[in-house]
Order: structure tokens, then sequence, then C-alpha cells
């Protein structure tokens, strides 16, 4: 059995971003959210990983090189344009060959693993098998129709009105018969070849498509208020450590994570947070579920609930909460005479300004 790691995309969810970095690389808990795909792959019996790239490749290469960090033997397959989860099955096709393989969407965070999942399909040997978890609202998903018996009737894409409440968490078993599925599909009406159809099609066919339910903590952080979600999913689970340095008049409440040469002086961190290797914490407070990535700079500052990406400054700003802060980002406040926002923002920006 081989994986198939999908990793292309546009990123339109997450501009301006995606405009500079790959999605999968944004960090949850200062780790890229792919790194938790590879390492839950890498708890199955698999080793053989193709990662489908496309225009943030060599970010991603460079990122996970040749896998051996996760003890796995990677490749990479291009696609050459975005056209849906079905496509870069199809572009996949030559490293899959006649292998059953797990298909991971590799902006997803999952706790728990899929060795379940994988231990289901080699059990019965579908020509599908679907992890599935109930939502809230699944019109944003692969909405599943089941059976009595767990077993998959029917599956739409991003339905206005989901036939049920649960939706397809973004991993998928599949066995060679896929190809054939693939290889007839027609663009939807959003213009993607849709994984939903292939399954649809194996459906159709009479081929067994099998579900097996979820129950862990799992997003998909294709949105900046996802991966915050995901990342304090996450933090809810750290243990304290600290091995920077924490000065006389700072204050760790909770459970705090420094890592190495971060200088926290004369500031209060309340936990669950995460200060990077070589970070600085200067006169500021950082609140619960803040992710802080290395080499940042926070002084004077107020920062809780957000993800502030590596090289990013923050001087003198009160208070920052729910945001997502780029790479080598700065943040300081205007001049206070003229009392005026003054902004240098990127291509599809976003910003929130309390007046
Ligand atoms: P999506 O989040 O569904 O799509 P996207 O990355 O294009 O994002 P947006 O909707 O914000 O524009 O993709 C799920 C995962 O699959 C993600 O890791 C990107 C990857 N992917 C591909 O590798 N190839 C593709 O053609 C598509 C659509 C997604």
């Amino acid at each position: 059995m081989k994986a198939l790691v999908l990793a292309g995309g546009a990123g339109n969810r997450l501009r301006p971003i995606t405009h500079t970095s790959a999605k999968q690389l944004l960090p949850v808990g200062n780790k890229p959210v792919l790194f938790y795909g590879l390492e839950a792959i890498r708890d199955t019996d698999i080793t053989e990983v193709g990662i489908v790239v496309g225009a943030t490749a060599p970010a991603i290469q460079a990122a996970v090189g040749g896998g051996e960090a996760f003890g796995l033997d990677v490749s990479y397959l291009r696609q050459e344009s975005p056209l849906g989860l079905a496509d870069a099955v199809l572009v996949s096709q030559d490293f899959l060959g006649d292998d059953d393989f797990v298909m991971y969407l590799g902006d997803i965070f999952m706790l728990g693993g899929i060795r379940q999942l994988v231990e289901d399909f080699q059990g019965h040997r579908p020509a599908a098998q679907l992890l599935v978890a109930s939502v809230p609202d699944p019109r944003a998903f692969g909405v599943p129709e089941l059976d009595a018996d767990g077993r998959v009737v029917g599956i739409e894409e991003k339905p206005r009105q989901p036939k049920s409440d649960r939706a397809v968490t973004g991993v998928y078993l599949f066995a060679p018969a896929v190809h054939d599925a693939v290889a007839q599909l027609t663009p939807s009406s959003r213009g993607e070849y849709e994984i939903s159809d292939a399954v649809q099609w194996l459906i159709d066919k009479g081929q067994a498509v099998r579900s097996t339910p979820f129950t862990g903590r799992w997003k998909d952080t294709g949105s900046a208020a996802d991966l915050l979600d995901a990342n304090r999913m996450l933090l809810e689970r750290l243990e304290p450590q600290q091995r920077g340095v924490v000065d006389a008049a700072s204050e760790l409440i909770g459970p705090v994570q420094i890592d190495d040469n971060a200088q926290i002086s004369g500031s209060r961190i309340v936990g669950p947070a995460v200060i990077g290797a070589g970070a600085r914490v200067t006169d500021s407070y950082v609140g619960p579920f803040t992710s802080v990535a290395p080499t940042c700079v926070i002084a004077n500052s107020e920062v809780e609930y957000s993800i502030v990406l590596r090289g990013a400054s923050i001087h003198g700003v009160r208070r920052i909460a729910a945001s997502l802060i780029g790479h080598d980002v700065e943040v300081t406040p205007a001049s206070r005479v003229s009392r005026t926002h003054r902004l240098l923002l990127g291509d599809h920006s976003k910003v929130q300004i309390s007046c």
C-alpha cells in the first residue's frame, strides 16, 4: 500500500499568506500541518509516499526532502494546475501503479491517526473507504449518505442541502478501481475534477464503498479561522516545557512551552502557548492558544489566540487577537499625533481595525 498526500491546490481562502507560502506548511503548534499527516502515515505500515505538488513545490520539497526525517520514502508528483482532487489522482497514476493507497489531504489537521481506517480497509477490501465525521455544517465538505452498516450509498460535493450531517474528513482509501473512475470524470460546476464524483461513479458501478467513523479531533485548515482552531486543539494538550530563558520579572501561567534560546523578560504568558526557538518576548502579554514561531519579537504588546509566523515582529500594539501574522511581518503603532492608520498590505490582505 502507498500514500498520496495532496499538497498542491490554490489556497485562495488563505490569501495573502498563500501568495508566498504553501498552506500545508503553515504551523499548528509551530509545526507544519503537513508533518502531522506524514506522521499519521508513518504510524501505519506505509513507507512509500507520493506528494502532489503545484506552484509551491520548492517549499514543500525543501521542508520534507526525501522523507528521511519521518522514516518515509517520499517522491514528488507535479500537478500543473489545481484542477481538483480527482485530477491529483490522475496525475499520480504512474506512481500509484496497481497498489491500494491512502489519499491524505495535506492541509488536514487530525489527532488520533488513521490506523483504524487502514485496518478496516484491509479487512474488507472495498473499492473505497472514507473516513467520515459528524459536523455541525457539512455544506463545505463531501457529504456521504450511509446505510445502517456504514456502507456509502451516495456522496455529494459541497451540497446546498446536505442529506446527512456527515463530512468526509480528507482521508480516503482506494483500490486501483478508482483509476477507472477518475479517467471518466468531467469538471463539476465549480470547474474541478471532484473526488466525490469518482466515489459516486464507483457506487454507480456497484462497487463497494465503505466508511469508518472518526470521533477524534480534526480540522480542515483551509481558512485562517480553522487554522487558529486547529492550533487551539493542539495546544489544549500541551505539556509545559522550559528550554529558553525566563527572567525573574516574568510570569508563566498554565502550560507554556519556551523553546531553545527564546528569551522572555518582563512578560506574562498565559498558556497554553508556545514560544519558538530564538523568539524574544519583552514587556508583553501572550495569552492562551497562541503560537509564536522561532525568531519572532514581541515587545510592549499583547497577543492572544493567534499564530505568529517566523521572523514577525510586534512592537507596542494592544491587543492582537484571533490573528494570523505572516512571515517577517512588522506590526507597530502609527504616530499618535495624526491619529491615522498607516497600512502597507499585500493583495488580498484582511485587516480589522478597532477604532
Ligand atoms: P482544498 O482546500 O480543497 O483546495 P485549495 O487548496 O485549492 O484551497 P482553496 O479552496 O482555499 O482555494 O484542497 C485540499 C488539499 O488538496 C490541499 O492540501 C490542497 C490539495 N489540492 C491539490 O493538491 N490539488 C488540487 O487540485 C486541489 C484542488 C487541492
